[in-house]
């Protein structure tokens, strides 16, 4: 096993343990700076995270939220990864709404990428990440080339729909003071296995720096 890698009997108990280790970074950062940054994943693996999370006491005033990635679609489209973030968390808790800042995607990849460029932090408390079937994070795919100047870039043709999205980049990510993945679900077990081979994914680059804690589940072992 790797040095922060965590195994967990089930996606519940993955969760659960993510929620934990927010909340922990949440307090540490509000204690020092009376804020706490973080960036949410996308897709379908932290919802449970963050119905657990929203069921919790913060001191969400002092909560900032962003996002990872967003897909280029219309601003209420149930597909956008903002809408399942609204939905699961900030529709239940008392995050000020100036205090989330959705990926404008609606306004075409290169506008979003350049307009969150200049709304995110210098830096980042916390990145929540997920891993796609083929190794990716957040909008960063495998093969694809990849912006190192810009917080945040425009992603093209990518291989989960839509093609069109924005991601945060590697070097603004891998800045961030603590990265957090979570994989569940037997489907990303290829994925897994080539990642412990040493295959260069995005998510294997990610994670090359530390503290990135990754949260699996055990049936991958
Ligand atoms: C997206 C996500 C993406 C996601 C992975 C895993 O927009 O699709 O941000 O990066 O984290 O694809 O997706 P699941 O959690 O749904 O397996």
């Amino acid at each position: 096993m790797k040095p922060n890698w965590s195994l967990f009997d089930s996606a519940e108990a993955v969760a659960l343990a993510a929620v934990e280790q927010i909340t922990l970074c949440a307090n540490e950062a509000i204690e020092g700076n009376n804020s706490f940054h973080i960036a949410l994943a996308g897709g379908t693996t932290p919802k449970r995270c963050y119905e657990i999370l929203s069921q919790t006491q913060q001191d969400w005033a002092k909560w900032h939220i962003y996002i990872g990635d967003e897909r280029c679609l219309p601003e209420d489209d149930t597909e956008r990864n903002s809408i399942m973030i609204q939905k699961t968390l900030l529709d239940k808790v008392a995050i000020p709404a100036q205090q989330f800042f959705p990926i404008k995607a609606e306004l075409g990849n290169e506008a979003a990428a350049k307009h969150y460029s200049e709304t995110l932090p210098d830096k980042l408390d916390f990145v929540l990440l997920g891993m796609g079937e083929d190794g990716h994070t957040a909008s960063l795919f495998p093969r694809h080339k990849f912006s190192t100047s810009s917080k945040a870039q425009a992603i093209y043709k990518a291989p989960k729909p839509p093609p069109k999205r924005v991601s945060l980049s590697y070097d603004y990510i891998e800045q961030a003071k603590k990265r957090l993945v979570l994989v569940t679900g037997a489907s990303k077990q290829p994925a897994l296995s080539s990642w412990l081979k040493g295959d260069p994914l995005p998510v294997a680059r990610v994670e090359n720096n530390s503290p990135t804690l990754v949260y699996l589940e055990k049936i991958y072992f």
